[in-house]
């Protein structure tokens, strides 16, 4: 861990100079958004800035659904279990994705190109069961369908590294 370094964290951290433990979750946020998740060392140095254990931190944050872990893959998948996709096969779904991609939900692959997250609803339950890829919607997703898309993933994979 960096103790010395400067960048946009540490204007972060400034500018909530002397922030109460309630502002704990906005900073969060502002960080999440900042690196796109929350690093070992960015819980350490919210931990130190407010007077809290890094544990203590760890566990509010793991509270919240919305806060990630690792850094996000270059294919962020979002599948949807809520009450709606679920009674359309989300859960076929969910398995079918986790053996594809060989990893859980809140997980990054090793090569970091793919993740994925679950999340309660998406607010498309008319496109049950729905799958969003980078925030991009996909309706009425079968192991089928997502099998394509997860090719079609893979196909830009490699005409990025062919670029
Ligand atoms: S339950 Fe899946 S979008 Fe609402």
């Amino acid at each position: 861990m960096s103790e010395h370094t400067t960048g946009p964290v540490d204007r972060i951290l400034a500018a909530n100079q002397g922030a109460p433990r309630a502002a704990l979750i906005p900073l969060l946020q502002e960080i999440q958004d900042l690196e796109g998740y929350l690093s070992q060392e960015s819980i350490s140095r919210i931990g130190r800035h407010l007077g809290l254990s890094a544990a203590k931190v760890y566990g509010v944050a793991t509270f919240y659904n919305q806060f990630r872990f690792a850094p996000r893959g270059r294919y962020h998948f979002m599948l949807c279990r809520g009450t709606a996709c679920h009674v359309k096969g989300s859960r076929r779904l969910l398995e079918a994705v986790t053996r594809a991609l060989g990893i859980q939900p809140g997980e990054t692959s090793r090569d970091r190109v793919f993740s994925l997250e679950v999340v309660a609803c998406m607010g498309a339950c008319g496109l049950a069961p729905a799958l969003a890829v980078n925030g991009e919607m996909h309706a009425r997703v079968t192991p089928l369908k997502l099998s394509r898309i997860i090719d079609a993933c893979r196909a830009g994979e490699v005409g990025h590294v062919q670029a």
